[in-house]
């Protein structure tokens, strides 16, 4: 139920509305109303007022009773029946279709062909691809889309370099596309004739040679098919993969609009659109040669996007160096006068280094993704030999934990913050950790299959209203708006946040109370406590990429 909405119903006046409505500070009830600002129009104090609102919710039963204090009015709802509803999972069902009918394109990973799955791509894939499970969870209708990077005159260098160092006989992998790359970087530099066969290589692809294309699609097919088996290992889906390439024969009518609009004029044979009156430098659209930028693209993106998907809100999860770059862009359409520029994000993030060194895509620092989630898996294995040699399939008990490990790496934290990632701490079963929620889920699944044969019967959900039962039923009873907070916010890290504060607070309850007693009423209502507390932390890992294994 929308507790909210429903004190707010019943003191029946027109001036409180649901916003009013605040969850209590602890040990002031469950909700409070501060009745401050009715002061003025009523014509009475706080107090005056809050006392009004207590006699007229004499008798509710969803209010056991209410307590003045200061100017607020706090409300302690009637507990039982709460808690039935809360583990009727009330919520639950009026969710979805407060959504229904809304669109939400998620641009995230976008990673550039031809280049290694490195951890700097972890933050957008992981943040992209929660948010897109969030926004689907709240009933949106989600499109992701990875922008790929496949377009520039670095496929000509690769092309150059291929064809005269690449071994056509066999299977080209990402590592050999990088090396290639990395030599031709390297020999270019004193040898001009290497330069220009660059250049001209990708003026072939440019054209259209269907030799060059084909070679060009292979680098593309190669790096998607690589690069989608870390995607499928994360659980991360794309609804398209129409990248920057897509884009090369959609430009054309934005840059006229530029020029007709009269935002767009020429500098040092350049084509700009000024944005110093926003204090920005000028948007670049075309080159001196004719060549056509990242933010060109860009604005024919925002447009088919716009067209094609009438989204509510269009969000880029790409890191905080971009930020000029989305200004610009969201500048550029607004002032164009896109009425759906205003619905445009930035979902911006922070800097990953990894055990304490910066990230370098340059040689030799790249740090695979694959294989930071192999190392990862690999000591997660390791841990569970250790504390359970017996379990069954421990391969896919590790992958879970593994995983689970690498992505709450990347959503646990406010996503603006700078991490670092540390295979000890994202593995530690006692910190704020997926293995620690992953082991508080196990457990409480334990719990239930070792009362397997108690016998079936109505739960009497009284017994669950002493404090700390109450408390734990009070914190499942959040979970909805604290995922509909995640989504409002673009940050997951707030249902971590949430799923580690459930965990602690039903372990303390779980060390201080007995789940299965001799009294069959209590036990049973404690597992249902516990059902709905490893359902809970699963469908909150569920939307953090994170699986909830049974056993651990
Ligand atoms: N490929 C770009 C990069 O790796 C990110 C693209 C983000 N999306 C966009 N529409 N610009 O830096």
């Amino acid at each position: 139920m929308d507790y909210k909405k429903k004190i707010s119903e019943l003191l029946g006046s027109p001036l409180v509305t649901a916003d009013d409505i605040m969850i209590a500070a602890e040990g002031h009830g469950d909700y409070a109303l501060p009745c401050f600002k009715y002061a003025k129009q009523l014509r009475k104090s706080p107090q005056a007022i809050a006392a009004e609102f207590a006699a007229s919710l004499a008798d509710s039963d969803v209010i056991e009773r209410t307590e003045i204090a200061g100017g607020y009015l706090n409300f302690y709802l009637s507990r039982t029946a709460f808690v039935r509803g809360v583990m009727a999972g009330e919520d639950t069902q009026a969710r979805a279709a407060k959504n229904a009918g809304k669109t939400v394109c998620i641009d995230y990973s976008s990673i550039n062909i031809a280049k290694p799955f490195h951890i700097g791509h972890l933050m957008s894939t992981a943040i992209g691809g929660s948010l897109y499970r969030i926004y689907k969870y709240l009933g949106w209708n989600a499109v992701g889309i990875n922008h790929l990077g496949d377009w520039g005159t670095q496929f000509g260098k690769l092309l150059a370099a291929y064809e005269r160092w690449g071994d056509k006989t066999k299977k080209l992998t990402l590592d050999d596309m990088l090396s290639l790359y990395v030599r031709f970087t390297d020999e270019s530099e004193h040898d001009p004739e290497l330069a220009e066969r660059g250049r001209t290589e990708f003026l072939r692809i440019e054209r259209g040679d269907p030799d060059a294309l084909r070679t060009y699609e292979m680098f593309k097919a190669t790096t998607l098919e690589e690069v989608g088996k870390v995607y499928a290992r994360l659980g991360i889906k794309f609804d398209s993969y129409n990248g920057e390439a897509f884009y090369n024969d959609k430009m054309q009518p934005i840059i006229d609009e530029l020029v007709q609009k009269g935002l767009a004029e020429v500098s040092d044979g350049a084509l700009v659109v000024r944005l110093d009156d926003y204090g920005m430098p000028p948007c670049l659209i075309r080159r001196s040669d004719g060549a056509s930028l990242y933010a060109t693209r860009d604005l024919a993106a925002a447009q088919y996007r716009a067209d094609t998907y009438k989204f509510d809100k269009c969000l880029y999860v790409v890191a905080t160096q971009q930020n000029l770059h989305f200004r610009q862009l969201f500048k550029v359409l607004e002032l164009m006068g896109r009425p759906w520029a205003k619905n445009l994000v930035h979902v911006q993030f922070g800097m990953v280094s990894y055990e304490g060194q910066p990230l370098s895509t340059r040689k030799g620092h790249v740090v695979f993704l694959a294989d930071v989630i192999n190392n990862t898996v690999k000591r997660a294995r390791g841990i569970i030999e250790e504390k359970n040699p017996d379990l069954e399939d421990k391969d896919h008990t590790a992958e879970c934990v593994g995983v689970g490990a690498v992505m709450f790496f990347a959503l646990g934290t406010q996503r603006i913050k700078d991490v670092d990632f540390d295979y000890e701490k994202v593995l530690s079963f006692e910190g704020e950790t997926a293995p620690y929620l992953q082991y508080t889920h196990a457990r409480c699944r334990s719990v239930i299959a070792k009362a397997a044969d108690l016998p079936a019967g109505d739960t009497d959900y009284s017994l669950l209203t002493d404090d700390e039962s109450y408390g734990v039923v009070t914190m499942l009873s959040r979970f909805e708006d604290v995922v509909a907070d995640a989504a409002d916010k673009y940050e997951p890290s707030v249902i971590a946040r949430y799923l580690i504060d459930l965990a602690q607070k039903y372990n303390r309850f779980y060390i201080a109370n007995r789940i299965l007693t001799d009294d069959v009423e209590l036990s049973r209502a404690r597992l249902a406590l516990t059902r709905a507390v490893a359902d809970t932390i699963k469908r909150g890992l569920y939307l953090l990429l994170t699986e909830a294994p049974e056993r651990m």
